[in-house]
């Protein structure tokens, strides 16, 4: 299942055209001196030293991202896709690797970890702990990054919300616009590949949303405990809401099919049951 070079070059397109706008500065545009530390709460430095790590696996996912789609294929066609998806994944990783680097600055200013040399051992050695995707198309790579974008920045979202320390507010806003334009870009992708293979992309869909977990959850220490904590600092923050968001995704998608809509809604169904989710 591979979409045709010329769908892909256009979402690839459109969104390398926003994003080379889209630029923000790690050093310069956050006002690093003006930070408050005393605004910050323990729970607050909890959770960024938490998604500090949750960014920094991009390096992780780049070298999946290479092993999947290699650029030197033998195969011409299979080659020109991955090289073209490159655009993507060399853009999309530069942001996420400025979101680590960013939220590593705001620790070290911030005091929560003023010692570079320690917090890059923290880091380094979180990152080094082995999470793979684990699925071998894109469809079903970018179903798995569709909900940890849209989990991402809602977290951003609802913890901004919380926070009163200002450098962090701007920092999460700025995270969060990137977030939200990755979001669209993997949505866009798997639109195609349901209009391209149509219902056909149903099963592969519904087995990455039923065993969606995020990054870290079987490598971090402690990991359960400090999610949980995590989510208490972002009022409002709902972990199931990224998958009742494809749930209306798809429901979209069986707006513009009428024909599909039956099979959609059984799928819905299918992955309530599994995941547990009673409403929606
Ligand atoms: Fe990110
Ligand atoms: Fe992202």
């Amino acid at each position: 299942m591979r979409l045709p070079l010329a769908t892909l070059r256009n979402h690839v397109t459109t969104y390398n055209e926003l994003a080379d706008d889209a630029n923000w500065n790690r050093f310069k545009s956050v006002p690093w001196p003006e930070i408050q530390p005393e605004l910050l709460t323990e729970g607050q430095k909890q959770a960024v030293i938490f998604v500090t790590h949750v960014e920094d696996y991009t390096p992780g996912y780049c070298a999946e991202y290479a092993a999947l789609f290699p650029v030197n294929s033998p195969d011409p066609e299979e080659a020109m896709h991955n090289r073209e998806l490159f655009h993507f994944v060399s853009r999309w990783g530069l942001e996420e690797d400025r979101h680590a680097q960013a939220l590593a600055l705001y620790q070290v200013h911030a005091e929560i970890e003023p010692d570079w040399d320690r917090l890059s051992e923290q880091m380094i050695t979180e990152s080094q702990k082995e999470f793979l995707v684990g699925y071998k198309g894109l469809l079903q790579v970018c179903t798995y990054a569709f909900l940890q974008e849209k989990a991402t920045q809602l977290y951003y979202q609802s913890l901004a919300r919380n926070v009163s320390e200002p450098v962090l507010v701007k920092l999460l806003h700025f995270l969060t616009r990137d977030e939200s334009r990755h979001f669209v870009f993997f949505s866009n992708i798997i639109g195609s590949y349901f209009d391209q293979f149509g219902l056909d992309c149903l099963p592969l869909v519904e087995e990455v949303a039923t065993h969606y977990r995020m990054p870290l959850h079987n490598t971090m220490a402690d990991y359960r405990r400090r999610a949980i904590r995590m989510a208490r600092e972002a009022p409002g923050y709902d972990r199931f809401l990224p998958i009742r968001i494809l749930f209306r995704f798809l429901r979209q998608l069986g707006e513009q099919h009428p024909e599909w809509q039956s099979e959609l809604e059984a799928g819905i169904l299918r992955m309530k049951t599994r995941l547990r989710i009673d409403s929606i």
